[in-house]
């Protein structure tokens, strides 16, 4: 069976994980923590990133960080992954359900004003399969209403808005480095804070509430419990995997690139036929973080998956909208979001990873879509 995922490794874990080791200390915000910090801050320009323990969490922290309270209305859209709304309604937010493009799986931009009231606080975009939103659009409707945005980029590591990071534009961004993802430590993610009035108290949401990182600097001589916040520190032994994942970025990100156009070279033929190739709109760059098709059905999709597992290769579907999830369908009170039922029924992912042979999956797919024509 082809996987659709298989992590990858660069040989260096378990050397830098013996190194974590060898320091003595394994726990949260140590030598590798800092070494990572420095990576992303050097290498993407952000002003101050934490790591986490998943995206989930950055995203706890960034709804923490943001104040959100019982009343507060956040607009989110509804094809995305749980954590994405999960986050905020911890904080008693009510959830937005904002509709998705139509040629794009990202939020529709344009039709994100007339869901903001007296009562929105945040507006969250997600830059699907690690490609951007609009962001000018989202930066502008943040100024005119005095909206915090925080960026959902768990899949948009090395991916830009014309050519600006994403995950560096709103005032929030948060990353996943789960082992699904491009660059990857098993469980892990990261926050970007790119606004400063946040950064002091975001080391100590980060810190379970107390200012041990200032006491760690030598700022403060005894460090206590001075605000809310959580165990959000990635553990040393992920921040020493995740370092050497981050040493080979480049050719990690080379090779699935190299992936990406292989198989939208291959399937070019039958765009339009029965499914649509990805659209990456001109503002956004790819980091190849998936390769999907939008078939023109839930039963072309389904059936497909189907036919694609009896020839060894595991195709797979992703988000389902959530605005219709068996938690949140009776509180749902908004208009019908087209697009986003749309992508939950007709998406499906093609097996993807470094390691891959390609050439054998686009053979089962070009087969499957060829046989259709006959
Ligand atoms: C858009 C989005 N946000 C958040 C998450 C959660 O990431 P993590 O598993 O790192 O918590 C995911 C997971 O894939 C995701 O796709």
């Amino acid at each position: 069976m082809i996987n659709f995922n298989k992590p990858y490794f660069s040989g260096k874990e378990l050397e830098y994980i013996q190194q974590a080791i060898a320091n003595g200390h394994i726990s949260g915000n140590g030598d590798f923590t800092q070494r990572c910090h420095r990576y992303f801050e050097e290498k993407y320009g952000f002003s101050k990133v934490l790591l986490t323990t998943s995206c989930t969490d950055a995203l706890e922290m960034a709804a923490m960080l943001l104040d959100i309270k019982p009343g507060d209305e956040v607009i989110i859209p509804s094809f995305t992954f749980v954590s994405t709304a999960l986050a905020f309604v911890r904080q008693g937010a009510e959830i937005v359900f904002a509709d998705s493009r139509s040629d794009h799986p990202g939020i529709d931009e344009d039709k994100i004003e007339q869901l903001i009231t007296p009562k929105t606080k945040a507006i969250v975009v997600v830059h699907y399969s690690g490609v951007s939103c609009d962001m000018d659009k989202i930066m502008n409707l943040s100024k005119k209403h005095n909206l915090m945005v925080v960026e959902d980029a768990a899949c948009a590591i090395n991916s830009f808005y014309k050519e600006k990071p994403l995950g560096s534009i709103g005032h929030l961004g948060c990353f996943s480095f789960h082992e699904t993802k491009n660059i990857q430590c098993g469980e892990g993610g990261m926050l970007a804070i790119n606004d400063s009035q946040f950064v002091k108290r975001a080391e100590i949401i980060w810190e379970k509430g107390t200012n041990r990182a200032e006491f760690f600097r030598g700022e403060v001589n005894k460090y206590g419990w001075v605000d809310i916040g959580s165990s959000f520190l990635l553990s040393e032994i992920q921040a020493a995997f995740l370092f050497a994942q981050l040493e080979n970025n480049d050719k990690i990100q080379k090779r699935r690139i190299e992936i990406w156009n292989k198989y939208y070279e291959a399937l070019k033929p039958f765009d339009g036929k029965f499914f649509r190739l990805p659209v990456i709109p001109d503002f956004a760059s790819n980091n190849a973080h998936s390769f999907y098709l939008i078939m023109n059905s839930q039963n072309e999709r389904d059936t497909f998956i189907k036919e694609m597992k009896i020839n060894n290769a595991q195709a797979v579907f992703h988000y389902q909208s959530l605005h219709k999830s068996q938690f949140y369908i009776s509180r749902y009170n908004g208009c019908d979001l087209p697009f986003s039922d749309k992508y939950s029924d007709c998406l499906v992912r093609l097996p993807f990873y470094f390691e891959m042979k390609e050439k054998a999956v686009i053979e089962k797919v070009k087969y499957y879509f060829s046989s259709l024509e006959i």
